[in-house]
């Protein structure tokens, strides 16, 4: 059941793409689906096999979740309710047991160039530069070279790394090869950007400004996104939808319809979001909703 207070918001039009600083200047570097599509977890449930007793866990539970190429979708939860799992199922990197993933009605059965995957730790090739990294999906889908060199240095151009399509990985930092990875990911002009924790290692004012970063990608690139956090404050920041996942096993307890990020995008300041009282009242929901039964665990 979601809680009544947090369903509120009115459903927006999926055929309103989201507005922005990034929409207006868009140059045809990211590949743009001209078309709305839509990612769907149908009825999806995950068993484990525990290792040793050889006895089912399930994981998730019976999810449903129907993702637009114009939202952001922010999916948080305790550590081990499944984000990752989910993540996994949507990109087609694990089977579910039970429930179909489905990319415009089509059923999915593996990983597609329809859905980009970025994780935590950018797994980028170290033998190659950034631009070579960019590159490295246009190659595989025998892309001239001369027309990979210049989207991918377009594409490094637009997440601010004009300068650094020539320099190896280990000259970057961190907030830097996640951007290169973020460009990589868009280089073949996925419908859906999956992002398992994509900021988790960079420190707060890296974090702040990647923030703002994916913001900016996703309107300019309108690729639908799939965001997986463990900060509340991201959450809310970033999506246009909230989805809390509550563990054992783990399910959707609520799925929320925010405005913040539209904000952060018409320029307002973090700060000043985060200092309204529409964006503390609903932080304290979520807080509340996501440690739910923490204690009675603990105790
Ligand atoms: N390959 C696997 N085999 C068996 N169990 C697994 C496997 N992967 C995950 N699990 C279990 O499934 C549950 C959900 O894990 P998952 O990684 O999806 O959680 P999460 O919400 O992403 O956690 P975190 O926030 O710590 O990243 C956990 O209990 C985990 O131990
Ligand atoms: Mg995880």
């Amino acid at each position: 059941m979601f809680p009544t207070a947090l369903s509120r918001k009115p459903p927006k039009q999926v055929s309103d793409p989201p507005k922005g600083p990034g929409a207006a200047s868009a140059a045809p570097v990211f590949k743009q689906a001209t078309l709305m599509s839509i990612l769907s977890l149908q009825s999806l449930s995950l068993d484990y096999v525990e290792a040793g007793s050889r006895r089912k866990r399930r994981v998730l539970d019976n999810i449903n979740l129907h993702i637009a190429s114009d939202e952001f979708v922010v999916v948080i939860g305790r550590s081990g309710s499944g984000k990752t799992s989910l993540l996994n199922l949507a990109a087609g990197f694990t089977e579910p047991s039970e429930g179909r993933v489905l990319v415009d009605g089509r059923e999915v059965d593996g990983p597609g160039a329809d859905r980009a995957v970025v994780f935590q730790d950018d797994a980028l090739y170290p033998w190659l530069t950034a631009a070579g990294n960019v590159a490295f999906p246009l190659k595989l889908r025998k892309v001239a070279r001369a027309e990979r060199q210049r989207r991918a240095e377009a594409l490094l151009a637009k997440v601010g790394l004009d300068g650094s399509a020539h320099k190896n990985i280990w000259e970057l930092s961190g907030g830097m090869r996640q951007r290169v990875g973020i460009a990589r990911a868009l280089a073949s002009g996925p419908r859906f950007l999956l992002l398992d924790e994509p900021l988790g290692a960079l420190d707060a004012l890296t974090r702040s400004r990647m923030q703002k970063f994916l913001l900016d990608v996703w309107v300019e690139s309108k690729t639908g996104a799939l965001l997986i956090t463990h900060s509340l404050d991201e959450a809310l920041l970033l999506a246009t939808r909230v989805v809390v996942l509550a563990p054992n096993p783990g399910r959707v307890v609520a799925d929320i319809r925010t405005e913040f990020g539209r904000a952060l995008l018409g320029g307002e300041s973090v700060k000043d979001i985060k200092a309204l009282s529409t964006f503390k009242s609903l932080h304290d929901e979520l807080t509340a909703l996501i440690h739910a039964d923490e204690e009675e665990i603990a105790a």
